[in-house]
C-alpha cells in the first residue's frame, strides 16, 4: 500500500469521523489529524480569556497559541502552549461555542495553514469539515460521511456519559442542530459535500465496515498511481 496518500474526511458532527478516521489510519499507520480538536483549542482559550465575541482579538490570540497535535495510544493529544488539554476540549461549554469561532475567518486561515504543513508529505487521514474543500481539496481519497440526527445525538451522549457528563439527550440534539446549521450555512469554509467525495452513511452501518469501504477506496487508488 503505497505510504503517502492523503485521505481527506468531512462531515457533520457526531457523523463517525472520528472514530473511523482512527481506525483508517491505525490499518495503514498513516497519521491521523483531527482538525476539530484545534478548532476546540483555540475556543477553550478564548474561553478561559473572555473574548468571546471580540473577533480581532480572538484572531490575534489564536495566532499567539503554541497548539501541538499528535496521537498518542490510539487518542488525539492536544497541547496550548506546552499545557495538556486532550480532555477539556471536549466539555459541554467548548462544544456550545467552537462553532462561533470556527466561523472565524482568520482564525480559519492560522489553522488550516498548520494542516496543511502537516499533512505535506501524505500518509495522513485527517478529518474535519473542510479538508476536502479547503485544505485538501487535491486529496488522494475524499470521503463524506453522514448519519441521521437520532443517531448522531444518541453517541454524542454516549460519549459525555461516558466522560462523567450526563446530558439529557434533548440537549444533546438541539447543539448539534444548532452546529450543524452553523457549520453548513458559515460565510467561511461551510461544510459540504464536493461532486468527487465519496458519501458514506453511517446510520445503519458498522464501524468495520465504515473502514473497509474507505481501505476498498484507498487500495483502488493506491492500485490506479503505481500503474
Ligand atoms: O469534529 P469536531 O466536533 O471536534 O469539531 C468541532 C467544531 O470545529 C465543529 O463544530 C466545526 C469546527 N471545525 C471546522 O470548522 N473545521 C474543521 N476542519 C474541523 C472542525
Amino acid at each position: 500500500m503505497s505510504k503517502n496518500l492523503i485521505i481527506a474526511i468531512d462531515g457533520p458532527a457526531g457523523s463517525g469521523k472520528s472514530t473511523t478516521a482512527k481506525l483508517v489510519a491505525k490499518r495503514l499507520n498513516y497519521l491521523y489529524i483531527d482538525t476539530g480538536a484545534m478548532y476546540r483549542a483555540v475556543t477553550l482559550f478564548v474561553l478561559r480569556n473572555n473574548l468571546m465575541g471580540k473577533t480581532d482579538d480572538i484572531i490575534e490570540f489564536a495566532n499567539s497559541l503554541n497548539i501541538v497535535l499528535s496521537f498518542i495510544d490510539g487518542e488525539t493529544n492536544i497541547t496550548v502552549n506546552g499545557e495538556d488539554v486532550s480532555k477539556e476540549i471536549r466539555s459541554f461549554e467548548v462544544n456550545s461555542n467552537v462553532s462561533e469561532i470556527s466561523c472565524i475567518e482568520g482564525v480559519r486561515k492560522i489553522l488550516v495553514k498548520k494542516q496543511q504543513e502537516m499533512g505535506k508529505n501524505g500518509g495522513v487521514v485527517m478529518e474535519g469539515r473542510d479538508i476536502t474543500t479547503v485544505v485538501y481539496p487535491n486529496a488522494d481519497v475524499k470521503i463524506f460521511l453522514t448519519a441521521g440526527i437520532d443517531e448522531r445525538a444518541e453517541r454524542r451522549a454516549k460519549e459525555f456519559f461516558e466522560k462523567g457528563t450526563d446530558v439529557p439527550i434533548d440537549k444533546v440534539k438541539e447543539n448539534l442542530k444548532n452546529r450543524d446549521f452553523i457549520d453548513s450555512n458559515r460565510e467561511a469554509s461551510p461544510l459540504t459535500k464536493t461532486p468527487d467525495s465519496i458519501e458514506v452513511d453511517t446510520s445503519n452501518t458498522t464501524i468495520e465496515e465504515q473502514v473497509e469501504l474507505i481501505l476498498d477506496q484507498v487500495k483502488i487508488i493506491a492500485d490506479k498511481k503505481r500503474n
